[in-house]
């Protein structure tokens, strides 16, 4: 089994060694794919660093090349590289997508995320590896590899959607960041952060959904005792979009500025649609104190209370009353 799976990681790192000599090297690739990322602001130096590379258009470039080699067909179908049509013939999955290879925290090859370069909303915007012996979704953040150090550095790490928003972010000098990448945040990811350190900023996308999901990271990062920062980008931007339209330091500078504790995140969210509301501001409190309630160290708890209780006007009394409710809801 164990060599089994060496040859799986063999398996990959050859395919990502051909999707990035096809990148860099092909006149499809440099024409297609490099001048894709080049459009997008990215540089050469941060194209190299993470590996970037490109699948060509055509039904089996990787299928063909791999048959030259002698590998056995198990390992395309395995790793997800190809898919098997009905008469078992083989065609590429990434095809015609620029393509991130996935790495573990060794800097092992062990999936790969394609994006789409058509502007055609009915094809999927990224195509990701299916799970196989190496890969694990919910056990993996993208580019944990490459941040790991400036993550035990800065005490810090920040939480971002994408895989352009890891890119950009290193490319303005920030290297502190991982992705959960297209799963919502798993307990197994949040595991994986704080093996480095107990403090996350959330920089996700500042549209609905990146709301939504930062909502939903920040309890799951509660719960697993870690202290919780969000911040929230303007008019719908995301990280890399930001980093691409203000640069670097402006970049450096809104997020120094605009990190917020979570209470203060979530209260000010839920507040600026509740309004006068005096019903849907006591669903605030609420929902609030859910969130605290699921600390687990007693001393933030009650730090957090008392933030809460000058944050809402609100006594402490009814705040410790209403967590009490909580829990014992729970229990
Ligand atoms: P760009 O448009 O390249 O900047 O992508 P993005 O990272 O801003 O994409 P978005 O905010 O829409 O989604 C965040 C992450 O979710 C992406 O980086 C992907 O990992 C994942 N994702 C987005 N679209 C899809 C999709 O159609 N299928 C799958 N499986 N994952 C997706
Ligand atoms: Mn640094
Ligand atoms: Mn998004
Ligand atoms: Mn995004
Ligand atoms: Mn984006």
């Amino acid at each position: 089994a164990q060599d089994k799976r060496e040859s799986l990681y063999v398996f990959n790192q050859w395919a990502s060694k051909y999707f990035k000599q096809t990148l860099w090297e092909t006149e499809l690739g440099q024409s297609i794919g490099l001048s894709y990322f080049h459009e997008r602001g990215y540089r050469d130096d941060i194209i190299k660093k993470f590996d970037l590379g490109y699948s060509p258009e055509a039904w089996t470039s990787l299928v063909d090349e791999a048959a030259k080699e002698g590998y056995a067909k198990e390992y395309l179908t395995e790793l997800g590289l190809a898919v098997e049509r009905d008469d078992k013939s083989l065609y590429d999955r990434f095809r015609g997508r620029v393509i991130f290879p996935i790495h573990n925290l060794t800097g092992r090859v062990i999936g790969f995320g394609g994006r789409t370069l058509k502007k055609d909303k009915t094809v999927p915007k990224y195509v990701n590896s299916p799970e196989s012996e190496i890969y694990h979704k919910s056990n993996v953040l993208y580019g944990l590899h490459l941040a790991k150090k400036a993550i035990l550095e800065h005490d810090v790490c920040f939480l971002v959607e994408g895989y352009a928003d890891v890119l950009s972010c290193h490319q303005a000098g920030v290297e502190q960041v991982v992705s959960s990448s297209g799963t919502s945040l798993t307990t197994g990811q949040i595991k994986l952060i704080s093996r480095y350190t107990k403090q996350v900023v959330i920089l996700y996308d500042g549209d609905e959904a990146g709301i939504k999901a930062s909502l939903r990271g920040t309890d799951m990062l509660l719960e697993e005792g870690l202290n919780v920062k969000v911040l929230l980008f303007p008019d719908g931007n995301d990280p890399d979009s930001y980093i691409q339209k203000y640069g670097a330091s402006e970049f450096r500078a809104y997020v120094e500025k605009n990190q917020e504790d979570f209470v203060f995140y979530k209260t000010n969210i839920l507040l600026r649609d509740a309004k006068d509301d005096p019903i849907k501001r006591a669903e605030v409190i609420r929902e609030v104190v859910e969130s605290i309630a699921l600390i687990p160290d007693e001393i933030k708890v009650s730090v957090y209370i008392r933030q809460c209780s000058t944050l809402l006007d609100i006594e402490e009394r009814v705040l410790l009353s209403e967590l009490n409710k909580i829990r014992l809801g729970k229990a």
